[in-house]
């Protein structure tokens, strides 16, 4: 259970479906975000976003294939929505917060 620190905002976390990834996703929807969980491995985000389900929160699932900026930049205009991104596929140690 969470603090609720994310409630109202939207998620898209690339390389959702394991590692970094997909631990980021559980805690963000943990906080009361809905994640959007995308990853070249479709099981993999499939795994995340019912594991997120399965808690009671809020999430989506896509595959990331060859034409990931593309993707993740329509996704991240229909699901984060000026919210959240987080590119775990390629982790730098940044993130801007909330
Ligand atoms: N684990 C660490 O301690 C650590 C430390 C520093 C940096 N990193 C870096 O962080 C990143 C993630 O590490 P991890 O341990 O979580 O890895 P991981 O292998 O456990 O998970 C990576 C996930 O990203 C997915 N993925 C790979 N390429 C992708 C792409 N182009 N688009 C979407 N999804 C993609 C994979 O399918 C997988 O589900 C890696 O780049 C790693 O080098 C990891």
């Amino acid at each position: 259970m969470g603090n609720g620190r994310l409630t109202g905002k939207h998620a898209v976390i690339t390389g959702g479906g394991a590692g970094i990834g997909r631990e980021a996703a559980l805690l963000f929807a943990r906080e009361g975000a809905a994640v959007a969980v995308a990853d070249i491995d479709a099981k993999a985000a499939a795994a995340t976003a019912a594991a997120i389900a399965a808690a009671g929160g809020k999430s989506a699932h896509f595959e990331l294939q060859s034409q990931t900026t593309r993707l993740v930049d329509t996704r991240s205009k229909t699901w984060a929505n000026g919210g959240l991104t987080l590119s775990a596929a390629l982790f730098q140690g940044t993130w801007p917060g909330p």
